[in-house]
């Protein structure tokens, strides 16, 4: 297992954004090139830690820059629809009783490139690993709510929210959201506002000092850096509520999605975690020698499943015949025999707040003419997995069968098998859904000919020049463009260019832009690095 539970060096791809102070695993796969940072662990090396993700290796999803926040000073606001308004310290809710136990989050956009890879979406690659399991340790929400003197009567004239703000102020406003007043106030919903994990107080990136966990929903809900809870009649009025974490229907794109205001449709919401499976052994570019089928050598399929709502994983089977016939995985749920749990599972109808594993010993050879392995989950629901995905403007919420192709490749004088995974996480190359990038991505820059040609070329010390509000070009897949005049009108917020200023932002670019982002930047396209150049 690779040691990975204490980092305190701050990664070079940090230095000159606004999250220089904080440290981070040098292993975590960026997806959104340097900032905001928005990570997940490699999939072998998070399944490597088994049930308890340690903090480094948690996937972090931040929209922006991590406020610099401190326990002395920082304070709960509780105010709205209140009998008695509240502004705690966080001494103050470190005094209040606590829960303290297991929840795997999620974040919504989990297994995301595979939607991206059918029809690119508005939102950037997640890998299978957009999810992770900690303890955390909080005040129940619905102690604190009953403090402010809010109770159950108060939804008898109609809907009430607890909408829940962060401190992250983002290009549209401060990142906020809602749930229900009675899904804060049943106590088996384990809603709790949390200001440690895995033992030790919150790190910077997952909320320090305080964030809400809502178990059993998608993470988007639990707004991290937690500064004030208002009850309103009205679900939470910050642009994120609505323009994030929904599942609108295929055939929208964002356009229509905005002129008929699909996104304020309340049946398009995500709250609950749809129940998903993914293989994690064999790891993408595993193989096996053929030779290695004579010595009747058997293999471990291994994998996680989750669901949400507080419901049970219940069975998880395997497809070694593209779905024809399927096989029942041996279940392993350390939830159940977790201590934090044990001491705690009080209620009658227990709820499941976690991951579980599923492991398959199958003789080597029958892979023999096994095109793909695929799994599915079940749940207590007898829900499952749908075969394909269902592509949506988002990309969100993606839980179709997880299918590793079985290939056989000659090495040298014998064959061996090679798995293949649908794809790799942010701009990692790999996988058999991978189809090769829009033009503007993959044309190589000018060559010879462009370099005969009319068009200016740039070194990169000229266009670092450009690095300003009032002057800023950046580069991207080798070419320059001058975004001044762009910068006011980004719809992501004049910083997030400004961060790249006079410097290379392919990374950036390709991880979130759409294929009409793409066409708007040919307008601003000046010439190209003169990288060539010096080649020839
Ligand atoms: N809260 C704030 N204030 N700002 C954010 O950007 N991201 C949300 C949620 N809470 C976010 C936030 C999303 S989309 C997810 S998936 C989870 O935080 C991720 O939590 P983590 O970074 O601790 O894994």
């Amino acid at each position: 297992m690779a040691a990975a539970t204490s980092i305190n060096t701050i990664d070079p791809r940090d230095i000159g954004t606004p999250d220089d102070w904080i440290p981070r695993h040098s292993e975590m796969v960026r997806l959104t090139g340097k900032h905001p940072f928005n990570a997940e662990s490699p999939l072998s090396l998070l399944m490597d830690q088994g049930f308890i993700t340690p903090v480094p290796l948690h996937y972090v999803r931040n929209h922006g820059p991590v406020p610099k926040l401190h326990w002395d000073i920082h304070r709960l606001v509780v105010d709205g629809l209140v009998s008695n308004p509240l502004n705690l310290s966080m001494n103050d809710l470190e005094n209040l009783p606590y829960k303290e136990f297991p929840v795997t989050l999620v974040c919504a956009g989990n297994r995301r490139k595979e939607q991206n890879m059918i029809k690119q979406s508005i939102g950037f690659n997640w890998g299978p690993a957009a999810t992770s399991c900690a303890i955390w340790k909080g005040v129940p929400l619905n102690y604190i709510l009953k403090l402010a003197g809010v109770n159950l009567n108060d939804c008898v004239n109609g809907p009430r929210y607890v909408c829940f703000s962060g401190v992250d102020k983002l290009p549209n406003g401060f990142y906020g959201t809602s749930i229900p007043l009675e899904w804060s106030l049943n106590d088996v919903n384990d809603v709790i506002l949390a200001y440690e994990m895995n033992g030790e107080r919150l790190t910077p990136d997952h909320g320090y000092p305080l964030r809400v966990i809502i178990p059993g929903c998608i993470g988007g809900r639990m707004v991290k850096w937690l500064s004030k809870i208002t009850i309103s009649n009205k679900e939470s009025d910050s642009y994120y509520h609505y323009h994030d974490n929904r599942v609108l229907p295929p055939e929208f794109d964002a356009e229509r999605a905005t002129k008929e205001k699909a996104w304020y449709n309340p049946n398009y919401i995500i709250n609950y975690l749809n129940i998903n499976s993914v293989i994690t052994s064999p790891a993408h570019n595993e193989y096996i020698p053929l030779s290695s089928f004579f010595n009747n050598q058997m293999y471990t399929l291994k994998g996680y499943a989750y669901t949400g709502g507080g419901h049970k994983i219940t069975r998880v089977e395997v497809s070694l015949d593209n779905g024809k016939t399927w096989l029942l995985s041996k279940l392993d749920q350390p939830e159940l025999v977790h201590p934090a749990v044990l001491k705690r599972r009080i209620n009658p109808i227990p709820r499941y707040w976690c991951w579980s594993f599923w492991s398959l010993i199958i003789p080597f050879h029958s892979f023999i003419r096994c095109e793909e392995i695929s799994v599915r989950a079940w749940d207590s629901t007898q829900n499952t997995q749908p075969r394909n995905p269902t592509w949506n403007v988002m990309g969100m919420m993606n839980n179709c069968h997880f299918r590793v192709k079985v290939n056989t490749i000659p090495q040298g004088n014998e064959f061996r098998l090679v798995f293949e995974h649908p794809t790799q996480p942010g701009n990692n190359p790999g996988g058999w859904m991978v189809k090769p990038s829009p033009k503007l991505i993959t044309s190589k820059p000018s060559d010879v000919s462009t370099i005969n040609s009319q068009i200016p070329t740039f070194t990169i010390n000229e266009v670092a020049k450009h690095n300003n509000e009032k002057d800023c070009w950046i580069i991207i897949n080798k070419k320059v463009y001058n975004c001044t005049k762009f910068l006011k009108k980004h719809p992501g917020g004049t910083a997030s260019i400004l961060i790249n200023a006079g410097k290379d932002a392919t990374n950036e670019f390709t991880a979130i832009h759409s294929t009409k982002a793409i066409e708007l930047l040919k307008g601003f396209y000046i010439g190209n690095l003169a990288l060539l150049q010096s080649k020839l």
